[in-house]
């Protein structure tokens, strides 16, 4: 049985064997011939007990692209309002027979944990601040497409990288393709040393400097209510060290500019930026469909 809980759970070959079946299926994206009967008969669950648009409508859409149906349970309305346990919904969604699980929880370890007693194929749709595999390998085949190849790429991760899941699975699998990456970060967001994947990376002061030095510009969502509560300065201060204004990114033309969405405009991201050339974030929400149908055939149609 094939799981995708994480990206250090996943080959080399594995992964290269994804990102390619997602690059072939980009290009059908929105075409009818885009249908395909592959897991036609199959009936996915998804079961989101944190808020998602990106994943969870992608997943839903690969699945369907692929002949299968879905089943989605979401916390709200749910008997976890009236006090059920993770693992009683899960054994629950388990004795209804679906052919796959995609859980997106707030709880690091839960995947595994979960695992454990699993009798369907687990994806990992977004787990706590731990890992996010599926959006690092979208982030990967976006950035094939873009570069022909991740090798050499310079990346500064720009924004929350201490609390951050995307960032933690798109550090492990980059490197492993070959790319370099640095943190730019206020101090209250950079991992601590002990943390084992970001603790050692190269730093940088500010987005100016990240942006001399990257290939890649990859920002990360800032919680307004880290700035309500005091946790970061004021968002004029923050935009004036780790924003990508307009001024800044049409500076660089040459820099790749990626965000996992959702974005908050005017905070680490100008609105104009969006709709730049070298901005590909719209593209890897498209990729995320494409990296989405790859890996529900992988688990369950080897
Ligand atoms: N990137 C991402 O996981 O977005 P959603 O929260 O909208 O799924």
């Amino acid at each position: 049985m094939r799981n995708v809980l994480s990206i250090a759970g996943l080959a080399h070959d594995e992964l290269h064997a994804l990102i390619k079946d997602a690059l072939l299926y980009v290009p059908t994206l929105g075409l009818r011939r885009d249908r395909r009967e592959v897991l036609s008969g199959r009936n996915v669950a998804l079961a989101f007990f944190e808020p998602s648009t990106r994943t969870r409508l992608s997943f839903e859409t690969a699945a369907h692209r692929l002949g299968a149906s879905t089943v989605v349970f979401q916390t709200q309305g749910s008997s976890v309002e009236k006090g059920e346990s993770l693992y009683e919904t899960i054994a629950t969604i388990e004795a209804m027979r679906f052919d796959a699980l995609i859980v997106r929880h707030g709880t690091n370890g839960v995947m595994q944990e979960i695992a454990k007693s699993a009798s369907f194929p687990l994806v990992n749709a977004g787990e706590g601040t731990h890992a996010h595999p599926t959006q690092a390998l979208l982030d990967a085949s976006t950035l094939i497409e873009k570069f022909g190849d991740v090798k050499g790429l310079r990346i500064a991760l720009v924004g929350d990288v201490r609390h951050s899941r995307v960032a933690r699975s798109q550090i492990e699998l980059l490197t492993r393709l070959g790319a370099e990456f640095a943190i730019c970060s206020p101090p209250s967001f950079m991992p601590t040393d002990t943390d084992p994947l970001l603790g050692k990376l190269p730093t940088i002061e500010n987005i100016d400097q990240a942006l001399e030095w990257c290939s890649v510009l990859s920002l990360l969502r800032i919680q307004r209510e880290r700035i309500d509560d005091g946790v970061l300065p004021s968002i004029d201060e923050y935009r004036a060290a780790y924003a990508c204004t307009a001024q800044r990114a049409h500076a660089h033309p040459t820099v790749a500019i990626i965000h996992p969405g959702p974005v908050n405009l005017g905070v680490e991201i100008d609105a104009e930026v969006l709709a730049l050339p070298n901005a590909l974030i719209h593209r890897q929400v498209t990729h995320g469909v494409a990296v989405r149908m790859a890996v529900l055939r992988w688990v369950l149609a080897p």
